[in-house]
């Protein structure tokens, strides 16, 4: 340490001075905080008006209200995700609706309802015909420990309705819209332009009062998804200035995979094992699935991921550090599907993830560190659940 003394005199020559400034600087340097690079995928988000990191409510906010329904739109918009995501189908006589599968067993009772009719495809029903259908009361079945009263007779939805929804709390979500098995409907890419069109979606939007989510005013405001590559280009062509994610798979006419053993020949006893096990083809190969979602239009990618404790929505690991490190390189954002877990959250999290597709935004909120205010309780029975 310098005393006075020896501080006055180096002070006396040029070089004296300089040496002291020099050392100056070196000590302000070493006392400042160290500045922490920003988050490659923050970049990219905030160049897109994408919130990040972003909480997507997958299909609602479906671990605790029957999927895709008005229960578990309006649970995930109370709660504050930032988005919620639907998959796009269409009825016979052209209606959008909200609804994962392209058959009506698992979530609704089409078998009291049209039992002839119980194993046809979504497409051969007209919208009336589907309102017919109750989408609530499988969940209290397959949950006894979630199910509620309220949830009986819940119906499908329209994406109209959905935006509405998505419209109609304090919070102003965004919409994140998948065409789902889109080579079964001819021009839904065109079909979903129109019905955003109309409700206002692909303009700017009012903000969200203060204190409360208002991604719906922000350009990220709708996100368009598919893990088709002829329907990219043609949301593309529809949309070209609409955020797109391209998801992403391994096998079965998607990413070629190391190894093409069939599930039912590999001796794996469940899907999250056989599927934790396939790997892709090389890194060449993940590479120009990336270069090819890019020229075409997407500003992201949605991949599969391998979760912790296996399960059925624990797929292949494409959340490796070496590819997410290569999407961030192409400025590309990455919302890994579908991931519940806090274990997850946060591995995943560490390797890239710039948000997640989540059936739990409530737990995802707390791990972002930005929790609801009401419980999930108090907001179902405030919406009438
Ligand atoms: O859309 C992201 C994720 O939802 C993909 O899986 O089958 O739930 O639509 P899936
Ligand atoms: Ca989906």
């Amino acid at each position: 340490m310098l005393n006075g003394t020896t501080f006055t005199a180096l002070h006396k020559t040029p070089l004296a001075k300089a040496f002291a400034s020099l050392a100056l600087a070196a000590a302000l340097l070493s006392a400042a905080p160290v500045m922490a690079a920003e988050a490659p995928g923050k970049v990219i988000s905030s160049k897109l008006g994408l919130p990040w990191p972003a909480v997507i409510g997958h299909r609602g906010a479906s671990f605790d209200a029957p999927e895709e329904t008005i229960a578990s739109y309006t649970l995930a918009r109370d709660l504050g995700a930032d988005y919620l995501e639907m998959d796009i189908q269409r009825t016979k006589d052209g209606v959008l609706i909200a609804l994962h599968d392209d058959k009506l067993g698992r979530t609704t009772n089409i078998a009291e309802v049209f039992p002839e009719r119980a194993k046809d495809p979504v497409s051969t029903f007209t919208l009336a015909e589907l309102k017919q259908l109750d989408a609530g009361s499988w969940f209290n079945k397959a949950y006894p420990d979630r199910a509620r009263p309220g949830y009986v007779g819940l119906k499908i939805l329209t994406l109209e309705e959905v935006m509405a929804i998505a419209d109609g709390g304090a919070n102003k979500p965004g919409l994140y819209v998948e065409t789902k098995v889109p080579a079964q409907f001819p021009g839904i890419e065109a079909d979903v332009r129109k019905v955003l069109e109309k409700g206002g979606w692909l303009s700017q939007r009012p903000a969200a009062a203060k204190g409360h989510v208002s991604v719906a005013s922000t350009p990220g405001r709708v996100i368009l998804q598919t893990f088709e590559k002829p329907s990219l280009e043609l949301l593309q062509k529809e949309m070209p200035n609409v955020p797109k994610i391209l998801l992403l798979w391994i096998g079965d006419g998607y990413m070629e995979a190391k190894s093409n053993v069939a599930y039912k020949d590999s001796g794996y006893k469940d899907y999250a094992s056989f599927y934790a096990a396939q790997e892709v083809k090389s890194p060449a190969e993940f590479e120009a699935w990336l270069d090819w979602a890019k020229t075409h239009g997407a500003n992201g990618i949605g991949p599969a991921s391998k979760l912790t404790h296996g399960g059925d929505q624990s797929y292949m690991d494409m959340m490796k550090p070496w590819m997410t490190k290569m999407a961030h390189d192409k400025g590309l954002v990455i919302h890994p599907y579908t991931v519940d877990d806090p274990v997850d959250f946060k591995a995943l999290k560490a390797q890239g993830a710039d948000g997640f597709f989540t059936n739990r935004a409530s737990v995802l909120l707390k791990f972002y560190g930005r929790p609801s205010k009401d419980s999930i309780d108090t907001i179902l029975k405030r919406n009438g659940y």
